[in-house]
């Protein structure tokens, strides 16, 4: 039998380069370099910047797959390595303001505020502790009204997107964020909706886990009906495969079918189950900050890498015509359609 602390040497050296193996012969001094990377990322090569605003809606409409941990984690990722990043909270339950340190006690201006039309999202933007490059829209549980209060409002679908628009056109170029994260509640009602409506990308975190396919039907059907008659723009760009156990078989049939299903869509990296990922959220930290050299930070840290290194490849914004059955357009251009570094465009009369 292998001597266990032989395998525990191997598991945490998969991670590293072949040559760093001989300077790091126990687990320990593994992990302390491995943090290093982490915690020195200002030193390393920066993420490459994608060549235009990437809205990214967050969605899946099963809880506990990993969507919170996800945004909260790519997120801090993304802005330790260079990247502007504004993380959007539209989950009732607050959890990813937790993880970011952001305060959401009722009464915080939150995204409720934002999505009422009471503030703007400039307003109830907030800084966090994780990065000076990483900002947080917090919720608070006010939005757990938000569902039913905004049933009755003028173009309800399009409240979250408007407010990005107006955000996004109002910042100055070198300010706006390279990425935009949309946390979405575990549900297809109205929330995830304005995520989607929001969004130009899904990212769809499965958890290698029996029944994790379950229900994914229903939300890429949905995707389609959003796109044909809501936002044309919109499209799964990105599966992540998280909480994957190694010990288990199931854990790598669940990959390899999500694999053989959605093809060049699944990240390369995938997020193993760590218990160091579930414990930061309790201190208002990520995974990053947390304990940069475990395991769940390195795959974060791999799978952030690999969305900025495909985004830095993404064409420039073109158009989509929507279809001819298609409800008529937000009012809006598309977020896309602004490049990052360049100086706003007028806004158009369709802006207002
Ligand atoms: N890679 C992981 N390893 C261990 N626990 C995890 C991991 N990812 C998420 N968790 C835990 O699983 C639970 C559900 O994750 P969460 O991100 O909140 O899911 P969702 O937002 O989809 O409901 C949380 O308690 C979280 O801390
Ligand atoms: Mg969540």
């Amino acid at each position: 039998m292998t001597d266990p602390g032989e395998r525990l040497r191997s598991s945490l050296a998969a991670d590293l380069p072949p040559s760093a193996g001989a300077e790091f012969d126990s687990p320990i001094a593994m992990e302390a370099m491995r943090a290093t990377r982490v915690l020195h990322a200002d030193d390393q090569d920066p993420f490459p910047a994608p060549g235009r605003i990437r809205v990214i809606t967050v969605a899946n409409q099963k809880g506990g797959v990993g969507k919170t941990t996800s945004t909260v984690n790519l997120g801090v990722a993304l802005s330790l390595f260079g990247l502007r990043v504004l993380v959007v909270d539209l989950d009732p339950q607050g959890n990813a303001s937790t993880a970011l340190g952001v305060e959401h006690t009722v009464g915080t201006p939150s995204v409720y505020d934002a999505l009422v039309g009471e503030a703007t999202l400039a307003e109830v933007t907030h800084p966090t502790t994780a990065s000076p490059h990483l900002r947080c829209v917090p919720a608070t549980i006010d939005l757990a009204g938000a569902e039913i209060e905004l049933v009755s409002v003028v173009a309800r679908e399009h409240r979250l997107r408007r407010a990005i628009e107006a955000h996004l056109h109002e910042l100055p170029a070198e300010e706006r964020p390279h990425y935009v994260l949309i946390d979405c509640p575990p549900s297809l009602g109205l929330l995830t909706l304005n995520a989607l409506v929001a969004g130009d990308e899904v990212l769809i975190p499965i958890q290698c886990e029996y029944y994790a396919l379950e229900g994914l039907g229903q939300l890429l059907s949905n995707i389609e009906l959003v796109r044909a008659h809501l936002n044309p723009g919109i499209a799964v760009s990105t599966i992540l495969l998280t909480m994957h156990d190694g010990r288990t078989k199931l854990a790598d049939q669940v990959a390899d079918e999500v694999r053989n299903h959605f093809g060049e869509l699944v990240l390369t990296s995938v997020i193993p189950r760590n218990v160091r990922v579930s414990e930061a959220p309790g201190y208002g930290q990520s995974v990053l900050t947390y304990d940069p050299g475990s395991r769940g930070s390195t795959s974060y840290v791999d799978a952030a890498r690999e969305l900025a290194v495909r985004g830095a490849a993404l064409p420039p914004f073109v158009p989509v015509q929507p279809a001819p059955t298609a409800a008529p357009p937000p009012a809006a251009p598309p977020l896309n359609a602004l490049v990052l570094g360049q100086s706003v465009a007028t806004p158009t009369q369709e802006d207002s």
